[in-house]
């Protein structure tokens, strides 16, 4: 009698410990089963009442119900909590190569990284920076550097012309003058800005770039003074050896006049489209300020002389970073600019 209650017991919770759809569905089954107060509970009560051998046989078989009901819950139990923990990391899930949420940091631009460690470097030997107008008169831009408006270095130097007869500066050239009218010799200073040119795009040409002016006038300074500064210069830019060349060049402020080129850095002088395949990249114009310029300005060239130079900044980032093309710098693309 207590084996078959026993036995319809022990199926009819199987089944519906099968069917248990919940943890709480599962706990009910173990409460109403096993519990203090359930089946299993009110059947050994009755236990009791059977005659001693009986009582053993049937005392075994109830507990023999309850272990196998207790790890059928069990088993059941832990189905459960897989679910619950596999639900919890799915929906707890982050993508750890996403960008972390909140403010990006930021960086300063790579042009204005370069500039900083060149007034750095010229500020540590006694350079003031000095800045100047990016609308320039055509006195300060080209006349007072040697340049009248009749020279054919004016065609070098297309610029955009506004209608009162002033325009944009095509060279940070014209702070020179400006630092010489300001400021009695001796004088050293460097002079970064923006300058503007009449110029077709290219991979290495902009309407719109960056270029440092440098000048020190002073008794006695030589073409040996300008090559020392150049190489602290370059040394301090690149951070590495470069080759470089000096080859006369024709700048009508200076006599002599130079170019110096550096070995192109992206290809390594083999030749690319920066270096337009000739393997040297024209870094800076440089030389020694012509009498004229010194003259015009209110200096005496019987008692001063100097050296000058200017350096296309952006042309600087290119061989610096690698750049292959110089628009990149200006197109505002953060996925750009965020690798410096
Ligand atoms: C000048 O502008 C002279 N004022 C430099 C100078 C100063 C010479 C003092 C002597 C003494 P140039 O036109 O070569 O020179 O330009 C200087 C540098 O600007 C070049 O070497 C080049 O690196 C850079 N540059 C010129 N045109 C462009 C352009 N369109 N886009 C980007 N960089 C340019």
């Amino acid at each position: 009698m207590l084996e078959t209650t026993l036995s319809q017991l022990e199926a009819s919770a199987r089944e519906r410990i099968a069917a248990a759809a919940t943890a709480a569905e599962l706990e009910a089954v173990r409460v109403e089963a096993l519990g203090r107060k359930g089946a299993l509970a009110g059947l050994s009560k009755q236990l009791g009442a059977l005659p001693p051998e009986e009582r053993a046989r049937a005392g075994k078989l109830l507990n023999a119900v309850k272990a196998e009901l207790e790890a059928l819950l069990a088993s059941r139990q832990a189905q459960f909590e897989q679910e619950a923990l596999r639900a919890r990391l799915d929906a707890e899930w982050i993508d750890l190569t996403l960008p972390p949420p909140g403010p990006r940091p930021g960086s300063l631009h790579p042009l204005t990284q370069i500039q900083t460690e060149i007034e750095d470097l010229f500020t540590s030997l006694g350079f003031a920076v000095l800045d100047g107008p990016e609308v320039e008169t055509e006195y300060h831009n080209f006349d007072a550097l040697n340049i009248p408006a009749d020279h054919p270095a004016r065609d070098a130097q297309d610029t955009f012309w506004l209608a009162d007869g002033n325009l944009l500066r095509t060279h940070t050239s014209p702070v020179q003058v400006r630092g010489m009218e300001r400021f009695k010799p001796p004088l050293r200073m460097i002079a970064p800005g923006r300058v503007f040119r009449h110029e077709e795009v290219d991979a290495s040409h902009e309407h719109t770039f960056y270029q440092v002016e440098g000048m020190m006038i002073d008794r006695e300074v030589s073409i040996a003074h300008l090559v020392y500064f150049m190489k602290l210069l370059l040394a301090c830019v690149f951070r590495r050896e470069v080759t470089v060349r000096l080859r006369p060049g024709y700048f009508p402020f200076v006599e002599p006049g130079f170019e110096l080129d550096i070995q192109c850095l992206i290809c390594g002088g083999s030749g690319c489209p920066v270096c337009k395949q000739g393997g040297w990249v024209e870094l800076l114009g440089c030389g020694l300020v012509h009498p004229n310029v010194l003259r015009m300005s209110g200096i005496d060239p019987e008692e001063w002389n100097g050296f000058a130079f200017g350096l296309g900044l952006t042309r600087w980032a290119m061989m610096r970073y690698w750049v292959d093309d110089v628009r990149l710098f200006q197109s505002g693309d953060l996925r750009f600019l965020g690798q410096f």
